[in-house]
């Protein structure tokens, strides 16, 4: 039986009604994140996991940087799902032994610490990914950087991806054009990249992370001469040809443990602790001018900062019934052990 266009767009019209109702009405809060997300499930989640960063910083000033850069590694992966702090058990192949985090990568006891305490408050409510974003921003808080809102509601990852965090978080010799595009992969522009960058100016580097630059930047058994020659002879007198390797360096050797801009002043200075610190500046005319910007104006900077942290916040996350609470931050619900 034939039936007319008409019939066709009516029986459609029919159908989307109750969809868009309940899609648009009765889900209002499932498939986005905002900052009230807990407010009634637990209402002091953030006072909880405040205090926790309080008190792991207060162990140990650096431990601010660490948590800050963990939920950059486990964002870069899959989105920001907590996948970077499961274990490599329960046939897990746990991203913690890629090349970025390897001997690297710190925090996970302290983040163990607080989902224990808003476990104890809120049983099974709060995902690991929501608390590793909430301590990314109170270490940036109490290392004297700028406060926003935190969009909450995240879910926890089913799984991990040791070949996506190899991939897509950079190395600290990539080009200017890698850090471009890996970052773009993450929907994330120039703007977000020197500002995020900017998270460098807390924190310490191994030697190994910047050794090339000191003997063979690039290939040809010469220094790379965009560091400043004295800075690179203190360097060298910490970071040997071979052994050190797990010697620290601050990355921003003026202010390390407070968060300022002075991180561009280095960069300016040729005083940036990394190649992909220092090529901002010298390698693309956009990031130059924004290093220039931020060096120039720390508000400029704070506010940028925020804006990216939201962003970076926001990659693929799991809302609504995808993924899971998990219990304990390092293993998935069904596993046992
Ligand atoms: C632009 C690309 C980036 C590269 C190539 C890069 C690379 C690195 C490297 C090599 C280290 C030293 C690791 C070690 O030697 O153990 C480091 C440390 C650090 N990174 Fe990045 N990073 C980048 C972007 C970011 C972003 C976007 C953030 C945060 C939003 C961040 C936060 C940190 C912090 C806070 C530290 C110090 C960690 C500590 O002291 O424990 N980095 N980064
Ligand atoms: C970057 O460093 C890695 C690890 O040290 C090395 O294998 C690679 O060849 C380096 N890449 C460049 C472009 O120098
Ligand atoms: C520098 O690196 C290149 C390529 O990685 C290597 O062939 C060369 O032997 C190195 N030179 C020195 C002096 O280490």
């Amino acid at each position: 039986m034939e039936r007319s266009p008409s019939f066709f767009f009516f029986f459609f019209f029919l159908c989307s009604v109750p969809c868009l109702l309940t899609f648009c009405y009765a889900h209002p809060v499932e498939n986005y994140l905002y900052p009230q997300f807990y407010e009634k499930s637990c209402p002091h989640l953030q006072e909880i996991v405040k205090a926790g960063v309080a008190r792991a910083v207060a162990r140990e000033t650096r431990m601010a940087a660490s948590l800050l850069r963990l939920h950059f590694h486990d964002c870069f992966v899959k989105g920001c799902d907590a996948s970077v702090l499961l274990d490599g058990v329960d046939g897990i192949i746990t991203e913690k032994i890629s090349n970025p985090n390897r001997n690297s990568a710190r925090g996970f006891e302290v983040i163990d610490e607080i989902k224990a305490e808003v476990e104890k408050a809120c049983p099974e409510v709060v995902s690991c990914a929501d608390i590793l974003t909430l301590a990314a921003r109170d270490s940036t808080v109490i290392s004297g950087g700028p406060y926003w809102e935190v969009p909450l509601g995240r879910r926890d990852s089913l799984g991990a991806s040791l070949s996506g965090s190899n991939y897509n978080i950079p190395a600290p010799n990539s080009t200017i054009q890698t850090l471009i595009t890996k970052f773009k992969l993450k929907g994330l522009d120039l703007v977000d990249l020197v500002a995020l960058s900017g998270s460098h100016t807390i924190g310490f580097s191994r030697c190994t992370s910047f050794r090339q630059r000191l003997y063979n930047q690039s290939g040809n058994g010469e220094p790379d001469y965009t560091l400043d020659q004295g800075y690179a002879a203190h360097l060298r007198s910490g970071c040997p040809k071979s052994g050190g390797d797990n010697n620290l360096f601050p990355l921003d050797f003026v202010t390390v443990a407070k968060f300022d801009n002075f991180y561009y002043k280095n960069i300016i200075e040729k005083k940036g602790l990394l190649s992909s610190d220092e090529i901002l500046f010298t390698q693309n005319k956009e990031t130059m001018e924004l290093v220039e910007l931020y060096a120039e104006n720390n508000e400029k900077f704070f506010e940028q900062f925020a804006k990216s942290m939201i962003k970076m916040g926001n990659i693929t996350p799991l809302t609504g019934s995808m993924g899971e609470i998990r219990k304990n931050c390092r293993r998935l619900n069904h596993a046992h052990y």
